[in-house]
C-alpha cells in the first residue's frame, strides 16, 4: 500500500491514541488548558519563539472556497515582491535579531522552485548561515522539495486544512487529501522540519472531523502545527458560513500540546483577529511561537485570507514591542532563538 493511503486508512480506524484524543476532547477547556500549560512548560519552559513572516506573493492558481486570495476573487489587488524587497525585509529583520524567516505565498507560477531556491540561498548567505528559512509555498513535486532543501531551506509549512477527505476535496477545488498528505511525506523525505495544521470551524466540520484533524497531526508526528479559527471572507463562496467562537480552536490547541509536547505551535494571527486577546489565549493553551508580519506595510492589506486581519497598518517591528507585553501578560517571555522544534531535534 502507498504510504499516503496507509495514513488515510489509519485515520478511519479506531486506535488507543484516537480513543485518548476523544477522551481529551470531552474535557472542559479549563482542564485542557492546565494540562497543556504543564506540558508546554516541561518542553519549552516559558519561552516563546519569534518568526519573521514575509508574504511574498498573493497570486494564487488555486481556488479554495474559504480563502480570500483565491484565484476567482477579482477584487484582490495582486502583488509580487521582487528579490530585492524580500532581501531588504530579511536584512532588516536579521539586524533586529530575527533568526527565522517564513516566506509565505500563494501558489504563484512565477515563483517556481528554482527561483525560490536561488532566493533561499541568498537569504542564508546574507544572514551568515545563522537563520532558519521556512517556506510556505504550497503544493509542489517531490523533486521541487529536494531542490529547495538542497538550496538550504530548513522547514516547510503546508496545512492539510481538514482531515476529512470529502470536505477537503469539496473546499479545495477537487484536490484530494491523499495528494496533500503525499506532499507532506515528500517534504519529510527531503529532510524538512515539517509543519502542517488545519482550520477550526469550517462548515461541515463536526466533532468526528475535528478528532481526525488532531489524530492526523499525531500520525504525521508533525514538528510544527498551525491552527486557527476559520473566518468567512465576504468575497468567497463561504461568505454566509457561520462564525464559530475561539473555544474550539483553543481546545484543539491544548490537545495538540498534550499529544505532541515537542512540537512548535504558533499563536496564530487568525486567533488574534477573531478576538483581541486571541493570541494570548492560545499561549495559555500551549502555544510557544509568534509570527510578526514583516511584509512591507503597503502590501499587507492585500494579503487578506480572511477579513479583520490585525496589524495591517503596523510595521512588523512595532508588533514586536506590542507582542512582548502580550507575552508577559501570560507569564511567558520572548526569546530570539532559531527555535528548532524538540520533535525534529530528537528525530535527527
Ligand atoms: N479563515 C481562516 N484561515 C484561513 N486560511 C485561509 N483562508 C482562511 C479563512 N477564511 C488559512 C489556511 C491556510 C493559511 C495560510 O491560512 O489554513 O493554510
Ligand atoms: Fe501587531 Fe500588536 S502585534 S500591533
Amino acid at each position: 500500500m502507498n504510504r499516503a493511503d496507509f495514513f488515510l486508512a489509519q485515520l478511519d480506524e479506531d486506535s488507543p491514541v484516537k480513543d485518548y484524543i476523544r477522551e481529551l476532547w470531552a474535557l472542559s477547556l479549563d482542564k485542557l488548558k492546565s494540562m497543556a500549560d504543564d506540558a508546554c512548560k516541561n518542553t519549552y519552559g516559558d519561552e516563546v519563539y519569534l518568526r519573521g513572516l514575509i508574504e511574498y506573493t498573493n497570486v494564487c492558481r488555486m481556488d479554495c472556497l474559504y480563502c480570500g486570495i483565491r484565484k476567482s476573487n477579482d477584487k484582490v489587488n495582486r502583488y509580487r515582491l521582487d528579490e530585492d524587497s524580500i532581501l531588504a525585509a530579511v536584512e532588516e529583520g536579521y539586524g533586529r535579531g530575527f533568526r527565522t524567516f517564513v516566506l509565505q505565498g500563494g501558489e504563484d507560477p512565477e515563483w517556481p522552485a528554482e527561483r525560490l531556491a536561488r532566493l533561499v540561498a541568498k537569504i542564508k548567505e546574507l544572514c551568515n548561515y545563522e537563520v532558519a528559512v521556512t517556506l510556505s509555498s504550497g503544493l509542489m513535486t517531490k523533486d521541487d522539495y529536494v531542490i529547495l532543501r538542497d538550496a538550504g531551506a530548513d522547514r516547510y509549512l503546508m496545512r492539510f486544512e481538514t482531515a476529512d477527505s470529502k470536505l477537503h476535496e469539496r473546499l479545495r477545488g477537487g484536490i484530494s487529501l491523499r495528494r496533500r498528505i503525499q506532499a507532506l511525506l515528500d517534504m519529510r523525505d527531503a529532510g524538512f522540519e515539517l509543519g502542517s495544521g488545519f482550520m477550526c470551524g469550517l462548515p461541515g466540520e463536526d466533532d468526528e472531523v475535528m478528532l481526525k484533524n488532531l489524530y492526523l497531526c499525531k500520525l504525521l508526528e508533525l514538528d510544527m502545527i498551525g491552527i486557527g479559527p476559520f473566518i468567512p471572507h465576504p468575497d468567497t463562496p463561504l461568505k454566509d458560513a457561520p462564525q464559530l467562537g475561539l473555544e474550539r480552536t483553543l481546545k484543539a490547541e491544548a490537545i495538540l500540546r498534550i499529544i505532541l509536547p515537542g512540537a512548535n505551535l504558533p499563536a496564530t494571527t487568525a486567533a488574534g483577529s477573531l478576538q483581541p486577546d486571541g493570541r494570548e489565549r492560545m499561549l495559555e493553551c500551549g502555544a510557544n511561537v509568534l509570527m510578526p508580519n514583516l511584509t512591507p506595510v503597503i502590501h499587507k492589506k492585500d494579503y487578506l485570507l480572511y477579513p479583520g486581519k490585525i496589524c495591517l497598518d503596523e510595521d512588523g517591528f512595532k508588533c514586536v514591542s506590542c507582542l512582548s507585553l502580550r507575552v508577559a501578560s501570560v507569564g511567558k517571555k520572548i526569546v530570539w532563538d532559531i527555535g528548532t522544534s524538540k520533535n525534529y531535534k530528537e528525530r535527527n
